[in-house]
């Protein structure tokens, strides 16, 4: 006789926790954390405590995480204390709030920082990267180092593996790919193990894991963030910026992190004429996609099954709803062949060559070189599954010898594919933005330096995520944010994941 009574009181009190006064850590959101703090029902120590469960449970299968700190604890207790001493007017902006890191973003504390590589482990960095100064500043607990494809694009891009951090999957469908090469920062952001992550992008590292995961990511300006003290491949193209369940949160973590740095000089002092005064969050509005002129070139929205081009369609359709003018079939008069021709010539000279100066800046490291990083593999076969992977990339990056003729001549080529294509394209058809399937459009934002934003558009009849991309000229950001943000408001498609075999 007891047993149903019992069974309504249990429902009455998880009603009770949902409802009334419990914080609720699953998909919470920044805006949510902060109004915790400041009505009580949430501590940044609780909040860290929740993640580091979430990473203890879900790691060992999802391997997104290559190590968590172990200052993450008393960093969300120094916050908890700053808080109660003002009286909660510092609880706002990322304050207390915990953020997941790639691993190739350089931290100086107990974290080690290798991008995913053994041949680091045991280096020492100089100082922290410049968008972890902005995070220190502004309050934000350092959770961890996220799993990322090991050297970035050197190797296997989509891949999602490093030999220190092993497989990452997906955490919607376990067998498909997460994408690379921010893999963790997205599926540790879709699977609920840190409030918001930082991944980074030479070409499609944060859109296309940030698709696959059913994550909001933004790839910004090159320069709007700062690339020193992150492990790099391209000056001409490298960017860090936000993946997080939400638009709303991945704008909080941009205005955390956007800024000149004197040890990024010429391209953060080029790009903070783009940071509109008051930040991003007031671009984040409801009717966004009022009187947008948005371009869909062709090119991009081929070879998608019927399934998905009607989504898309559908998608197109929302936006025309809420107010915008949406071009379809546009030409974006780019020789892709050629692009990515010139992208790798230039890039993997430039790799050589930023490695070696990051590398040099070391404290301490058991590698100084691209071709000590090289003769480790070597000598680590196994580990650094060579077999499978091999190092092509970077061998032929060591082989090159500074920016000569004919990378000043790519340089120029893609100068001339920038102008002759996406600048083109928006300055005829006056647009705000194109649209493109995923981290689709992700070369040509790449190669000239221009930004885009991720964000969900639907499950395929497997569960696989996959997304709709925002892209725009150097300094879009307050309008993709406004399209974007309005977009998902529209739609709602995020759903959290489902660990489907
Ligand atoms: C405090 O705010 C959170 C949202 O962050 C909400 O879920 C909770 O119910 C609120 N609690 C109280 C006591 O107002
Ligand atoms: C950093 O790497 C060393 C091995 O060199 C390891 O002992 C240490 O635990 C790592 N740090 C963290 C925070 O995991
Ligand atoms: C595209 O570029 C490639 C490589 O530069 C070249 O061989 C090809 O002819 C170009 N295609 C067109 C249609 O111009």
């Amino acid at each position: 006789m007891a047993a149903p009574r019992l069974r309504v009181l249990a429902a009455v009190v998880a009603l009770a926790a949902a409802g009334c006064g419990a914080f609720e850590f699953q998909e919470a959101t920044v805006d949510a954390i902060q109004l915790g703090f400041r009505n009580g029902s949430l501590t940044s120590t609780a909040l860290v405590r929740f993640y580091l469960d979430q990473i203890a449970r879900l790691n060992p299968l999802l391997r997104a995480v290559i190590e968590v700190n172990p200052d993450a604890l008393a960093q969300a207790a120094r916050a908890d204390a700053e808080r109660q001493a003002s009286g909660g007017r510092c609880a706002a902006g990322l304050h207390g709030v915990p953020v997941l890191l790639k691993d190739n973003i350089a931290t100086r504390d107990r974290l080690n920082t290798t991008a995913g590589s053994l041949a680091l482990l045991g280096s020492v960095v100089p100082r922290d990267a410049g968008v972890v100064a902005r995070l220190r500043r502004a309050g934000a607990v350092i959770l961890g180092k996220a799993n990322p494809s090991e050297w970035s694009n050197f190797r296997p891009v989509e891949s999602g593996w490093s030999a220190r951090g092993g497989q990452t999957l997906n955490p919607y469908v376990l067998s498909a790919s997460p994408c690379g090469s921010s893999a963790g920062p997205g599926v540790a952001a879709a699977a609920n193990m840190a409030a918001v992550t930082l991944g980074s992008e030479t070409d499609g590292s944060i859109l296309c894991p940030s698709s696959s995961n059913s994550v909001v990511g933004i790839k910004p300006t090159v320069g709007l963030s700062s690339r020193s003290g992150v492990i790099p491949i391209t000056p001409r193209q490298d960017t860090i910026g936000p993946m997080c369940r939400t638009v709303s949160d991945a704008v909080h973590v941009l205005d955390a992190i956007v800024g000149y740095d004197k040890l990024d000089a010429e391209a953060t002092g080029a790009a903070s004429k783009f940071i509109p005064r008051g930040g991003y969050t007031q671009f984040l509005k409801m009717d966004g996609l009022r009187g947008k002129r948005i371009g869909a070139p062709a090119v991009f929205f081929q070879g998608y099954n019927d399934f998905q081009t009607a989504v898309y369609e559908k998608h197109l359709n929302t936006m025309r709803e809420h107010g915008a003018t949406v071009i379809k079939d546009l030409d974006i008069a780019t020789n892709f062949t050629d692009l990515n021709a010139q992208e790798t010539l230039l890039m993997i000279a430039e790799f050589k060559i930023s490695l070696n100066a990051y590398l040099s800046d070391l404290l301490r490291s058991p590698v100084r070189s691209l071709s000590d990083v090289i003769a480790f593999n070597n000598a680590h076969p196994v580990e650094e599954r060579l077999k499978d992977f091999g190092q092509p990339d970077l061998i032929a990056a060591e082989e090159t010898n500074g920016i000569g003729a004919r990378e000043r001549a790519a340089i120029r080529r893609l100068k001339e594919i920038s102008a002759n294509g996406l600048e083109k394209l928006m300055k005829e058809h006056q647009l705000d933005a194109i649209v493109a399937p995923n981290s689709d459009a992700s070369s040509v934002l790449a190669v000239g330096g221009y930004p885009g934003i991720a964000v969900p558009a639907g499950y395929d009849k497997e569960g696989v995520p996959f997304a709709i991309s925002f892209g725009g000229l150097r300094g879009y950001e307050p309008r993709l944010i406004e399209m974007a943000y309005a977009f998902e408001q529209a739609t709602k498609v995020r759903r959290p994941p489902t660990f489907k075999r």
